[in-house]
Formats: structure tokens, C-alpha cells, sequence
């Protein structure tokens, strides 16, 4: 794994180059967990005057040609690396927020315990993993999957008080904790990270999909993008990493760091402002 930017990181930075005099390029260093952990870590949150109440990061895959899928699964756009990266943002979450037609479409697993990340997760008075809070409106769910019935930390399932009751009952039956943040059948995105952050979920990730991605974006919630850009092009018609409806203004992004391994890009953007502002 290499930096591209910033190349000449303030503080922490990641391993050194090696030195090299001869014309080939020098060897990509290989990064610890610590190091990666470091790249990622959330900004402080909780409730000090410095300190922001929530910090909802997204984390998405793209083609070259900016498709997020290839036969319905993001799958054949990862990599190694990618997996890595995908791994480490979900270790230094509190919770990982999902819209339910990724989890149908994904076959979403419950959270796994990192190597390496224990102590730190501890430190930070973090449960082993994050949460998966899974957010829907018609709650057609399987309830009797490992990722309701065997997560380490129990599965949180988002939704509105309009959402139909015989599900909810059904839901919560199971074992799932239901948790409200809408008046409407479904979540008020604006809503979400409050709702969380009220819960001690302040360090929050988003792994979309696209349709819940467009929703925190253009409800002004999403504070940071981490977008992998894989070298492939899959043409086709698969959505980019945000569908839905338009915002009224540009939302700027200012870059904050690149890494390539492989030819993959894995890029993170802090939002700055809206462009009109
Ligand atoms: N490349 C990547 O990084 C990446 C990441 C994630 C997903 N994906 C791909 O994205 C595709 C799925 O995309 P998608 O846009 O359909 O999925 P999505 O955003 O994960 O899920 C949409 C569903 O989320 C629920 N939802 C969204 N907003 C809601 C709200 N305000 N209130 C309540 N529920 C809400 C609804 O569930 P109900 O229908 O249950 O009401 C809705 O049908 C899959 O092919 C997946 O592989 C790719």
C-alpha cells in the first residue's frame, strides 16, 4: 500500500519508503493495523466543546465507470486491500449503518472481531464490534439469519413508527431491537445520526447502498466519504454510489487522504460545504 496524499502527512504518517538509489521503484511498504488505524481514525466525538455529537463516514466501492455493482454484488469490484480497508473502517465504528436491500442483496453477516483491534476498541470503551444497524420501512427481513440471531453485539433494525406493526412484533419476537427514528412509515435520514449518537453510537459508518447513501447526503448528515476506486470497467447500467433525488446545491468535498494498492484508488473526503454557501 502506497500514499499518494498527502505526501508529506502532519503527525502520524504512515510507514517510511525505503530508500532507494537504484531506477527501479522502491518496494510499496506494507502497514500495521496501527498505522491503517491511525489513517482512519475518527475525529473526536461525544459531548466536550471540541468534540462533534456524531461523525457519520460512508464507505463505498466503484468501477472505473462509476457502477457499484456487477451482478447485484459489490464483490467483483473489491480486493484484497479493499477488504482490508473495508475491515479497519468497521473496527473503529461504533455502529455500521446499511440500507436492507444491501443486506437482502449482500447476505450481510454480523460484525467480526478484528486482530489487533481489541485493545484499542477497549480503550475507547467500544464493544468488541460495531453494531449493524440495519434501516427499512416494509421490514421484510429474515429475522432468523445469523446476523439477527448470532451478532456479538445485537443487530439494531431502523425504521419509522408507521412502520406495519405485526412486523415490528415479528422483528422484536426474534430478538431484534427496533429502534424508531421517524414519524413515517420509514427513518427521517436527517434523524439517524442523532438517534444513534443518543444511543453512545457516535462513531458511525455507512455502507450504503446507494439509495440510503442519497438519503444522508441530502439530508447535510454525511460528514466523510470513503470511496475505493477499483481499476475495472463494468459498463451496463448499475447505479452510482449515491441514487436518489438531486440536491438542490453541490456538497464540497475537500480531499483528505489516497492510497493505491493494485491499482485501486482508496480515496477519503471531509465535507466542507455546500458550493451556494
Ligand atoms: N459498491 C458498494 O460499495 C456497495 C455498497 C452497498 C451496496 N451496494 C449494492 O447496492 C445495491 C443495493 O442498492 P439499493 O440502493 O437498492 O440499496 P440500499 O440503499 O442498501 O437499500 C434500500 C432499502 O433501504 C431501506 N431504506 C432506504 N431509505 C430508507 C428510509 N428513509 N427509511 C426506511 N428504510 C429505508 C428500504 O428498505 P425496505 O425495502 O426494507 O423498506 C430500501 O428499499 C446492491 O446491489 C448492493 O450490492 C454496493
Amino acid at each position: 500500500m502506497r500514499r499518494l496524499f498527502p505526501s508529506n502527512p502532519p503527525g502520524p504518517s504512515g510507514p517510511s519508503v525505503p530508500s532507494s538509489t537504484a531506477a527501479a521503484p522502491a518496494p510499496a511498504p506494507e502497514w500495521s493495523v496501527e498505522e491503517i488505524a491511525e489513517e482512519y481514525a475518527y475525529p473526536p466525538v461525544g459531548e466536550g466543546a471540541d468534540e462533534a455529537a456524531w461523525w457519520l463516514r460512508g464507505n463505498m466501492v466503484a468501477s472505473l465507470d462509476g457502477a457499484i455493482h456487477h451482478g447485484g454484488r459489490s464483490q467483483p469490484l473489491s480486493s484484497k486491500a479493499d477488504m482490508w480497508i473495508f475491515g479497519v473502517l468497521r473496527a473503529l465504528a461504533d455502529v455500521v449503518v446499511v440500507g436492507a436491500q444491501t443486506v437482502r442483496q449482500e447476505g450481510y453477516r454480523p460484525a467480526k472481531r478484528r486482530r489487533g483491534f481489541a485493545d484499542r476498541r477497549a480503550a475507547l470503551g467500544q464493544a468488541p464490534v460495531p453494531a449493524i444497524a440495519v434501516v427499512s420501512a416494509g421490514l421484510e427481513l429474515d429475522f432468523s439469519l445469523p446476523l439477527f440471531t448470532e451478532p456479538v453485539v445485537p443487530t439494531l433494525l431502523l425504521t419509522g413508527r408507521g412502520a406495519p406493526a405485526e412486523r415490528v412484533a415479528r422483528a422484536r419476537e426474534a430478538g431484534v431491537e427496533v429502534v424508531f427514528a421517524g414519524e413515517g412509515a420509514g427513518v427521517d435520514p436527517a434523524r439517524v445520526p442523532g438517534v444513534l449518537a443518543g444511543r453512545g453510537l457516535r462513531r458511525q459508518l455507512t455502507e450504503g447502498g446507494p439509495t440510503l447513501l442519497g438519503e444522508f447526503a441530502d439530508a447535510g448528515v454525511l460528514d466523510e466519504l470513503c470511496l475505493s476506486i477499483a481499476p475495472r470497467i463494468v459498463a451496463g447500467s448499475a447505479p452510482r454510489i449515491m441514487n436518489g433525488p438531486v440536491l438542490p446545491d453541490p456538497d464540497e468535498y475537500t480531499l483528505e487522504g489516497v492510497l493505491e494498492e493494485d491499482g485501486f484508488l482508496f480515496t477519503r473526503y471531509r465535507r466542507s460545504r455546500t458550493v451556494a454557501e
